[in-house]
């Protein structure tokens, strides 16, 4: 699929907003990820209110993804609907990943910042947010249109080595 091989962390962006229907594509894309027990704990907090993108990226310091986003979406959740703790990141992860790919598939450039378990990252994050009590936030993910279509070249991390048949030595 080509949005696998194309899709790039993509950091800087045009002032072009994203349509409503795009963020919606989206974020459907999210909710389509497989989880544990399909448990399904993701929510979604679109932020597009610049005072809050600044002072998020005053806390997700080394990046300056989040203060150019033009869209960011808070992916989070809530621990009283989790069902498999220990598995609640994998299932979060590949929510992110599948919103990426969309985003992708439409032209529109993204990058995930990591933010859960990252202690003290979560905690500033969430009063920022305002979530409170059993709301946690996983990511941020941030979109964009790139500045240059080239953004989305193709990268290749396909190493043979550490591809094994039926066992390991
Ligand atoms: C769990 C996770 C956390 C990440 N956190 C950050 C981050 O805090 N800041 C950032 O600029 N990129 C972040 N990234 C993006 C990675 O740096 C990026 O995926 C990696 O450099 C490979 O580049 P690519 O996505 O273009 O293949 C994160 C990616 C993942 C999967």
């Amino acid at each position: 699929m080509e949005e696998i091989f194309t899709r790039r962390s993509i950091r800087s962006y045009t002032d072009k907003r994203i349509s409503k229907d795009s963020i919606y594509k989206i974020i459907k894309a999210g909710f389509q990820a497989p989880s544990a027990k399909n448990q399904h704990v993701e929510r979604f907090l679109v932020i597009d209110n610049q005072n809050l993108i600044i002072k998020l990226s005053q806390v997700c310091k080394g990046t300056m993804t989040v203060s150019n986003a033009k869209e960011l979406i808070a992916v989070y959740f809530d621990k009283n609907d989790v069902k498999v703790d220990e598995l609640v990141s994998v299932d979060l992860g590949m929510v992110c990943q599948n919103m990426m790919l969309e985003a992708r598939a439409l032209g529109i450039g993204s990058c995930m910042i990591g933010v859960y378990p990252l202690d003290d990252k979560t905690q500033a994050i969430n009063k920022i947010l305002r979530l409170t009590d059993s709301l946690t936030c996983f990511a941020l993910v941030c979109f964009g249109y790139p500045k240059n279509e080239n953004e989305f070249y193709n990268k290749n991390y396909f190493d043979e080595s550490k591809i094994k048949f039926n066992e390991v030595d």
